[in-house]
């Protein structure tokens, strides 16, 4: 664990190259189907928007989020098991949304499993909706598992603002 005086707080920054042996623990730790170490770095070299939460040199949590023109695409979403439910989680979401909103981008999409139902209520409690379902999008203990597309209407946000 890190020191306790390197850091006694938590900050959300960008992910450095020095993260990512971090990042591929956590994530081989949570998904059944993990990203390698590789696919972070080239998340990096994309120049998507790639954030941690972390305290010293102890990564809790990172997002990934690819902006294009219109949209952005929220690709990874993880916290570290002995730190979840202690609103890491959401804080790594609304990070992305103010980035999306910055962005000026008009929608935000991602995929989550169909039973991974903290997650689909952390995004639902954040007003992301269902557009649709990928069949048999990801492996599971039983064969393969079903993925909801959902999405979080931007422009709907901007309309609302201005009525
Ligand atoms: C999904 C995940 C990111 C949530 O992060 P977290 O830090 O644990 O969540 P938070 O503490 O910010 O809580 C956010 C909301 O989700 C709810 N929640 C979190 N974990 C929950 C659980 N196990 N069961 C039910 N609800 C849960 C919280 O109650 C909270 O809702 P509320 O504000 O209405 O009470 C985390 O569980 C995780 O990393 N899971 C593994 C990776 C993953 O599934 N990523 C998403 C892939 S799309």
């Amino acid at each position: 664990m890190v020191s306790t005086l390197e850091s006694s707080h938590s900050y959300l920054r960008s992910m450095q190259e020095s993260d990512l042996p971090q990042v591929a623990e956590i994530e081989r730790e949570t998904f059944p189907s993990p990203w390698p170490l590789s696919s972070f770095r080239q998340c990096l070299d994309f120049g998507y928007c790639c954030r941690v939460l972390a305290q010293g040199s102890l990564v809790q949590a990172y997002a990934i989020m690819a902006v294009e023109v219109d949209a952005a695409h929220i690709l990874n979403l993880c916290v570290r098991s002995e730190f979840r439910q202690q609103g890491e989680g959401r804080q790594m979401l609304n990070h992305l949304l103010k980035l999306a909103r910055a962005a000026q981008v008009k929608d935000i999409f991602l995929e989550v499993r169909v039973s991974n139902h903290p997650a689909v209520h952390l995004y639902q409690s954040a007003d992301f909706v269902k557009i649709g379902t990928r069949k048999d999008y990801y492996p599971s203990e039983k064969g393969r598992e079903d993925a909801l597309i959902l999405v979080k209407r931007l422009s709907a946000e901007k309309l609302e603002f201005q009525d």
